[in-house]
C-alpha cells in the first residue's frame, strides 16, 4: 500500500538566493500533495503551484495593519501557501514566542483557511526529570484553549523533542510511540475532536529513518537539517519507494 505519511521539509533559514534556485530544481519533479515544502517567506512564491505542498514558517499573531516585518495568514493564503508552522522551539527560544500568541495564529490560519502544523516538545532537563507528558499536555491545552473540535480538527500536530532538533540525538521507537499516542489521547479527551496527525521531527536522518518507519501511530515527519541537502531525496525514498 501507498505510504500516505506527510513530510514536511522546514527549510529553516539555511538557504541563500543561489542556492533556492538549485534547490528549486532538484525538486522540479516531486509532485507529491504530502511534500510540503517550507521556506524562508520571501522564498514562497517561488515554490506554489507546482504539485507539492507549500507552508510558511511562521505567521502574525494578527490580520492586516501596521505591524512592520509581520506576514499575516491571509497573505500567505492568498499567494496560494496551504500550511503553517507554528510555535516552532527556535521562535519559542530566540523570538520569546509565547503558547498565547501560538494560540491567536492558529486563529489566524484556520480563517485563512490554511493548516496549521503546531510544534510541541519538551527540553532536556524536562525529558530527564519524565515530565515529557505534562509539559506537552499543558502545551496542547495552552495553544488550543476554546477552539472549537470542528477547528482542531483541521491541525497537525508536530512532536518535536528541543532536545533532538539539531543534536543528532531522537528518542527511541517505544518513546515517540508512547508520546504519540498520548497526544491524540489529550486531543480527543479534552477537545473532543477525532485524533488529528502527529509527526514526529528532531534529527532525522538517512541513519535513523528505517528505525523511524516502524513506528505505527506517526502521521509524518518534520525535517530541518537533512531537508536542505541530498539527503532528503534518500529519505523521500525511505519513506515513500522502499
Ligand atoms: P532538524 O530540525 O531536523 O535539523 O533537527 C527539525 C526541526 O527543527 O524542525
Amino acid at each position: 500500500m501507498e505510504n500516505k505519511k506527510l513530510v514536511v521539509a522546514n527549510l529553516k533559514m539555511y538557504l541563500s538566493t543561489s542556492d533556492i534556485a538549485t534547490y528549486l530544481k532538484k525538486i522540479a519533479s516531486l509532485e507529491r500533495q504530502n511534500v510540503i515544502f517550507c521556506p524562508t517567506s520571501i522564498y514562497l512564491p517561488y515554490f506554489v503551484g507546482h504539485g507539492y505542498g507549500v507552508g510558511i514558517q511562521n505567521v502574525a499573531a494578527t490580520e492586516l495593519g501596521a505591524y512592520t516585518g509581520e506576514v499575516s495568514a491571509i497573505q500567505a493564503a492568498g499567494l496560494g501557501v496551504q500550511y503553517a508552522i507554528l510555535g516552532h522551539s527556535e521562535r519559542r527560544q530566540y523570538f520569546g514566542e509565547t503558547n498565547a500568541q501560538i494560540h491567536q495564529k492558529i486563529i489566524q490560519c484556520l480563517r485563512a483557511k490554511m493548516t496549521p502544523i503546531v510544534c510541541i516538545g519538551e527540553t532536556a532537563e524536562e525529558y530527564q526529570k519524565q515530565q515529557t507528558k505534562e509539559v506537552l499536555k499543558q502545551q496542547i491545552i495552552a495553544c488550543f484553549r476554546d477552539l472549537p473540535a470542528e477547528a482542531i480538527s483541521k491541525v497537525i500536530i508536530a512532536y518535536e523533542p528541543i532536545w533532538a532538533i539539531g543534536t543528532g540525538k531522537i528518542p527511541r521507537n517505544e518513546e515517540i510511540t508512547e508520546i504519540a499516542s498520548e497526544i491524540k489521547h489529550i486531543v480527543v479527551e479534552k477537545f473532543h475532536c477525532h485524533m488529528i496527525p502527529v509527526l514526529y521531527g528532531g534529527s532525522i536522518k538517512c541513519s535513523n529513518i528505517e528505525q523511524l518507519e516502524n513506528i505505527k501511530n506517526i502521521d509524518g515527519y518534520l525535517i530541518g537539517k537533512a531537508s536542505t541537502t541530498e539527503e532528503f531525496f534518500r529519505l523521500l525514498e525511505v519513506v515513500y519507494y522502499k
